[in-house]
């Protein structure tokens, strides 16, 4: 497929061909030294994909807790933390880093489908709610609980069989995921339950899967659960949250598509919410963050073998996998086209020594020459988040842009980083 379609957006936008991101000049980072590749998160855009899900929630007894395995930069926590979101966490150090970023334990949960005890620990200890993905999680968590002398607050994930329609690596709804429990699994646990007296059901989860297109699925998924919240009431248990997950998709395509906003979702789901007096959670990640930042590369250089032309360029899968690992798109763009050549179809390649190094393909763009800068979409979450330090390419900075002004918010990992952890010493065993 070829994909030609222009960018518009406010947040990001061109000025007499230069591309700024709100009132900086994207190409001027790079002629003034700034080590590339590197990723840039725009805070007017955070504000703007946070009022979305604020406004969604209004009027409803609700938490937006950001799954901060997105983008877990302490800037973007902090700013989060600050506007009020509560946080999504998935290991002992998400639950540090969001604490210490300022997110209130009492709108944290802890997720995952193998927690190891460092991280049901670390739940228990901040005073969070668990959510238990199987029968043995629950008995670990219920372990746990009385370890500590506490009562674990859980919810019970739910694998409604359903399909979300997404990448079958991030389709996490159907029964084949390895994620949460089946309907028989549930009905087989409510006995269970009864003789834990460590652990308290306070709810219900379902996270059907990642860049959702629609929110039928979430729609059906709330109904179904609705069932299950009656038969655990009827149990004695006293069920007072709906956790629908989280999972909307974000318009890669810059344009093409129309995805669903919060507002949507909130309206998929609050006749269930009405109707049995629960307070809901949700789970956004990717479209709280996602659309902020870019990956910024410069090109290395521009090649033709004969069949294919390729921009080669310093930003690579080692920065932003999601090309390679999912066939997914992102957007790309040169940051200032008045100084190209000729517009020909590229294929915009890594410096890794791996042909599944690309971030696009089949691209149309005017020809660049080497130093110029690069911007690669979309990539705020999942992003640096996911990334690797194959070929030894380490860990690169990241920046925050507000208005004209810009903070780096990491720096880059130098190989005085990487070496500290080298070491050559015996195990007694
Ligand atoms: N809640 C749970 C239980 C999750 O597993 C996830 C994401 C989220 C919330 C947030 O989902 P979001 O709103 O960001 O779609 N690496 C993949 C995405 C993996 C998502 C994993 N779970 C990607 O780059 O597309």
């Amino acid at each position: 497929m070829l994909y030609t379609r222009p960018v518009s957006s406010a947040v990001f936008h061109r000025e007499n061909g230069a591309l700024y991101l709100e009132r900086v000049r994207l190409s001027s980072l790079l002629s003034s030294g700034l080590e590339t590749p590197f990723f840039i998160y725009s805070t007017a855009q955070l504000v703007s994909d946070w009022q979305a899900y604020a406004q969604a929630v209004r009027g409803i007894d609700a938490v937006v807790g950001y799954a901060i395995k997105a983008n877990s930069n302490p800037a973007i926590l902090r700013l989060l933390a600050g506007f009020g979101a509560g946080a999504v966490v998935v290991s002992d150090h998400e639950v540090r880093l969001a604490l210490e970023s300022g997110f209130s334990p009492a709108r944290m949960l802890l997720h995952g489908n193998g927690k190891r005890s460092r991280d049901i620990d670390a739940a228990l200890q901040a005073g969070i709610i668990l959510s238990v993905d199987s029968e043995f999680d629950l008995e670990q968590i219920a372990a746990r609980a009385l370890a500590h002398k506490t009562k674990a607050k859980l919810l019970l994930r739910v694998n409604p069989d359903i399909d979300p329609q997404v990448h079958p690596y991030i389709s996490t709804g159907l029964l084949d995921s390895k994620f949460g429990f089946s309907e028989a699994a549930v009905e087989r646990t409510r006995q269970r339950l009864q003789s834990l007296p460590s652990v308290e059901v306070r709810g219900l989860h379902c996270h059907l899967g990642s860049t959702l297109k629609t929110v039928q699925p979430v729609r059906d998924a709330a109904r179904l659960l609705a069932t299950l919240v009656l038969a655990l009431r009827s149990d004695g248990h006293p069920i007072d949250i709906l956790d629908m997950g989280g999972g909307l998709g974000i318009d890669y395509s810059r344009g093409l598509e129309q995805l669903p906003i919060p507002d949507e979702l909130t309206l998929a789901v609050s006749p269930v919410l009405r109707e049995l007096g629960l307070r809901l959670f949700l789970e956004p990640g990717r479209s709280l963050v996602g659309r902020a930042g870019a990956l910024i590369g410069r090109v290395l250089g521009v090649k033709d073998n004969g069949r294919k032309h390729f921009i080669v360029t310093d930003a690579s899968m080692a920065q932003l996998i999601r090309p390679c690992l999912y066939g997914a798109y992102h957007h790309i763009d040169l940051l200032d086209e008045s100084v190209a050549g000729p517009s020909l179809i590229f294929d915009v390649v890594g410096p890794i020594c791996e042909s599944g190094d690309f971030l696009g393909q089949s691209r149309q763009l005017p020809t660049p020459r080497a130093g110029d800068g690069l911007i690669v979409y979309d990539a705020g979450a999942y992003g640096f988040a996911m990334a690797s330090r194959y070929n030894l390419h380490l860990g690169c900075a990241e920046y925050l842009v507000d208005g004209q002004s810009i903070r780096r918010v990491r720096r880059a990992e130098t190989f005085d980083d990487l070496s500290r952890t080298f070491s050559d010493e015996p195990i007694s065993l």
